[in-house]
């Protein structure tokens, strides 16, 4: 390096920009210990090193650009000092050298997506298809107290359906009106005709416990989908027209409804519904015309209103649309049978 007395220092700058360039790839080639001695020895040498060499030129720099130039000098030595030191580092094997190089060539680790449970797009493709007939979709808890899950919906003390064998009841506190985990939604149709008047069109999609054995089309836990439909002039061929348009928009093809005579406390007349789909009828609820007494119980006038109500079990709807023969695959949480759908 030459530097005679009044270069500028920007050539000094410059000398100190090359040596640091010079060491940096110098050290990145030093692949054992003799390298890296001969590498420090040509720039850090106490004797004759590239740093030596320029500090002897700090003298011939202009007096007013000394404390810069001194600067600058210090600058480079404590940055080939720092690589000597990584480079020793990388040599002994410590990880003071920096990251792993990356590879930017290689392929990227594939993303493995998942996807919605089929009950949930079970119970998300119902509340579409019924939100398209103007019903919408609200929730209810699923820890109840005896008036909802019973007696607001005519179930006597006595009836069967209150049996502690038939329910999970709570052991809280509350002795004389036990909560339980609800055994249907119905439940919602009361909490809505409770705080909304008339007219009402709701559904109401969520768990239910019942102490059940688990077989292909039982389970303890399973889902319901309650339908309210609130309005004057109401009848069973309403409930009908809308559980054909549910079950053929569900099911897409062509589904026959059949409805059978039973007994809801809650609905007058009652019915048990069916469908037919492939050839093959399967019991998939209930329903029927909502029972003055229930009118009566959340305020409304049974000789002014009329509805129809019904309660289809998920899981069987949703075994049906995707060919399911048990409905416990559901919950057993085997990806590969979850993976399917
Ligand atoms: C009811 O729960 C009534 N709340 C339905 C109703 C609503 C009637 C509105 C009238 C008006 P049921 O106990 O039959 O009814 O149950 C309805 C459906 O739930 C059954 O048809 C079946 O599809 C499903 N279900 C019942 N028990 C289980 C169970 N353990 N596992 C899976 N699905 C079940």
């Amino acid at each position: 390096m030459t530097l005679v007395a009044g270069t500028p220092l920007d050539a000094f700058r410059t000398s100190l920009d090359h040596l640091q360039r010079d060491a940096a790839a110098t050290l990145a080639g030093a692949v054992d210990a003799a390298t890296l001695e001969a590498a420090r020895v040509e720039f850090a040498g106490a004797k004759s090193g590239r740093l030596k060499a320029a500090q002897k030129l700090l003298g011939g720099i202009d007096t007013a650009d000394k404390p810069a130039a001194g600067r600058l000098f210090n600058e480079a030595k404590a940055a080939v000092a720092a690589l000597l030191d990584a480079a020793q580092a990388r040599l002994a094997g410590g990880d003071a050298a920096g990251p792993e190089p990356v590879d930017v060539t290689l392929p990227g680790e594939p993303v493995r997506l998942g996807h919605l449970h089929p009950i949930t797009r079970t119970i998300r493709r119902v509340q579409e298809i019924m939100g398209r007939l103007g019903f919408e979709s609200v929730d209810g808890p699923e820890v109840e107290d005896q008036w909802h899950n019973f007696e607001a919906l005519a179930i006597a003390p006595e009836h069967p359906a209150r049996d502690p064998l038939d329910n999970f009841y709570l052991a809280t506190a509350r002795a004389t009106d036990p909560l339980l985990l609800r055994s249907q939604t119905s439940t919602v149709q009361i909490r809505v005709m409770e705080n909304r008047e008339p007219p009402l069109r709701i559904v109401s999609l969520g768990r239910v416990y019942r102490p059940d054995t688990a077989d292909a089309t039982h389970y303890p836990m399973f889902h319901q989908v309650e339908g309210l439909l609130i309005e004057p002039g109401t009848t069973m061929a309403h409930l009908k027209s809308v559980l054909r348009l549910f079950a053929s928009s569900f099911l897409g093809g062509d589904v026959h409804v059949r409805f059978r005579p039973s007994f809801f406390p809650f609905t007058e007349p009652s019915v048990e519904v069916d469908m037919e789909w492939g050839g093959r009828w399967v019991e998939m609820g209930g329903a029927g015309m909502v029972d003055p007494a229930v009118l009566e119980a959340v305020g409304y006038d049974p000789d002014l209103v009329t509805g129809f109500a019904f309660g289809l079990g998920v899981e069987r709807i949703a075994a049906r649309r995707y060919g399911v023969d048990d409905i416990r695959d559901f919950f057993r949480n085997d990806v590969r049978f979850l993976r399917q759908f």
